[in-house]
This record gives structure tokens, sequence and C-alpha cells, in this order.
């Protein structure tokens, strides 16, 4: 652990449209076993939008979103986020802990709201995802999909910009598995498109997401994609064009 954890990490009180989303510098986390998960680790992310990581089992992609979200603290190097950083699990179950949809979202929530801002809040939470209406909905009833759904209502709930998702869609079905993709996408894209459940009026700022895959048909749906190795987040590429050249490898997943 970093002897000054806070000196490693930094976000800015409100984002500016000129700062990178995120910036990392020379990131270097070891666990307490000896085994280096990341080493020397740049990388910045441009601009809000859907960038994604891919990379073989054991490459440092968790950890780095753990630090990146401060629930572990790196032994050096520097973490900037522009914006309020929130991490969806790929196990909806590991997230979502309260029995009803709206009182979920809420405990996502800034304090010091009214009872109103919060009933209003929640139901704007629940219609930027595509759920509107389904406050009393028992979470337990809710489709693989839907809870996908609801883990990213929490975090623009708690006013996140900078999604962290950590294959979101892994133990999804095909369907809710695009769901969840053209979700994000929309929510990141510069002019986002009103759509069912996201009227213009209800949605957010320019979000970012970091989302990390091993469904390599994801990447065709990004606006970046980085190969991580070794602990280190390589350049940024074209989506179609990296699938496309990891499709042509014959390796498996754990070689990449
Ligand atoms: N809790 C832990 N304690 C000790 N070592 C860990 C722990 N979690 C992960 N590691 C190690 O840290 C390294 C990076 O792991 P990490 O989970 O970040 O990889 P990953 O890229 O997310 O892999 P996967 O694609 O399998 O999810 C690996 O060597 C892993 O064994
Ligand atoms: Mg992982």
């Amino acid at each position: 652990m970093a002897a000054d954890s806070l000196s490693n990490r930094s976000q800015a009180g409100a984002s500016h449209q000129a700062d990178p989303p995120l910036q990392v510098d020379q990131l270097r986390f070891v666990w307490p076993s000896g085994q280096v998960a990341l080493d020397a680790c740049s990388f910045a992310i441009p601009r809000p939008g859907l960038w994604m990581l891919v990379g073989g089992n054991g490459s440092g992609k968790s950890t780095l979103l753990r630090l990146i979200t401060g629930l572990l603290e790196p032994n050096s190097g520097q973490i900037r986020c522009s914006g309020k950083p929130a991490l969806v699990f790929q196990n909806p179950d590991h997230q979502l802990l309260l029995p009803s949809c709206g009182s979920d979202v809420q405990l996502s929530l800034p304090a010091g709201l009214s009872t109103a801002q919060r009933q209003e809040q929640i139901a704007l939470a629940l219609e930027q995802v595509g759920l509107a209406g389904l406050q009393q909905r028992p979470i337990h009833s809710l489709s693989g999909g839907q809870k996908q759904r609801l883990a990213v209502a929490g975090a623009l709930a708690s006013r996140a910009q900078l999604l962290l998702l950590d294959e979101p869609t892994a133990l999804l079905d095909p369907d809710s598995q695009r769901d969840v993709l053209a979700l994000v996408r929309q929510l990141c894209s510069p002019t986002p498109k009103p759509g069912p459940g996201l009227t213009q009026g209800s949605l957010p700022g320019p979000i970012t997401a970091l989302w990390i895959t091993h469904r390599l048909d994801e990447l065709d749906h990004c606006d970046g994609a980085a190969l991580v190795r070794h602990g280190r987040v390589g350049r940024w590429q074209d989506g179609s064009a990296l699938r496309q050249r990891l499709n042509r490898l014959p390796l498996g997943r754990g070689e990449r």
C-alpha cells in the first residue's frame, strides 16, 4: 500500500471539457503475495466515449479498474479522473444490495436530497437505463440484462461520469448482451439519441465508459480499444481492426 494514498489518486471537483476523462501515469501495483499486477502502466482516455480493454487472463485489467475506483491503492504512480468513477461488476448479484429497484438506486444517491428530489432522481436514473416505472419491482424478478441496467442506473444516480465495466456481459445471454452494450453505447455517444425509456430530457452529460471484454465482437462498437499485456495498457486502436487481428491469431485467450 502507498504510504500517502491520497497523493496517488485525484478527482477534479467538476469535469472540464478539455480535461481527459482519465489519465494514468506510471502506475505500479504489487499484491501482498509479491505478484506484480501493474507495472509502469501509463495511458489516457482522450475524450468521453466507449473505450474497451482486452487482454489475457491475469494481465491486470480488473486490478486496474479497482485502482481507478480507489478500492485498491497503488504502490506508485498517479491516477487522475475528471469526474466521479463507478464500477459495474461482471455479476450484478454482487452489486445489487436492496430488494427493490427503487431502493437499490436510492442507495447510490448523494446525501442531502429532499424526499421529492430523491424520488425524482430515482425515476430519472431508471428512465435513463430503460427501466422507467420499475421502482417497486423486486430485483430477483429482473432478467440478467435488466440487473446490469439497474447497476448502471446506480452508477448514474451517484453522478458518476466514468463507468468502469468489468466484463459486464460475460454472464448474459446474447440478447441481453447486445441490450446492455447498446445502452452503454448510447449513454457514451456525443449526441445520444432518445430511445425506449430514454427521453431527450433525461439524457445525462458526457459519459465515459472503460469496458473490459473477452468477447471480441464487442470491440466493433467502441471508440477505441487497447490491449492489456503484462500489466500495461497499449495504444488505442480501432476496435474492429483490433478484433480482426486478434481473430486471426491462433492463440488462446490466456495467451493474448
Ligand atoms: N486478490 C488477489 N491476490 C493476489 N493476487 C491477485 C489477486 N487478484 C488478482 N491477482 C493477481 O494479479 C494479476 C492480475 O489479475 P487481474 O485479476 O487484474 O487480471 P485480469 O486481467 O482481470 O484477468 P481475467 O481476464 O482473468 O479477469 C494476476 O497475476 C492475478 O493472479
Ligand atoms: Mg478480470
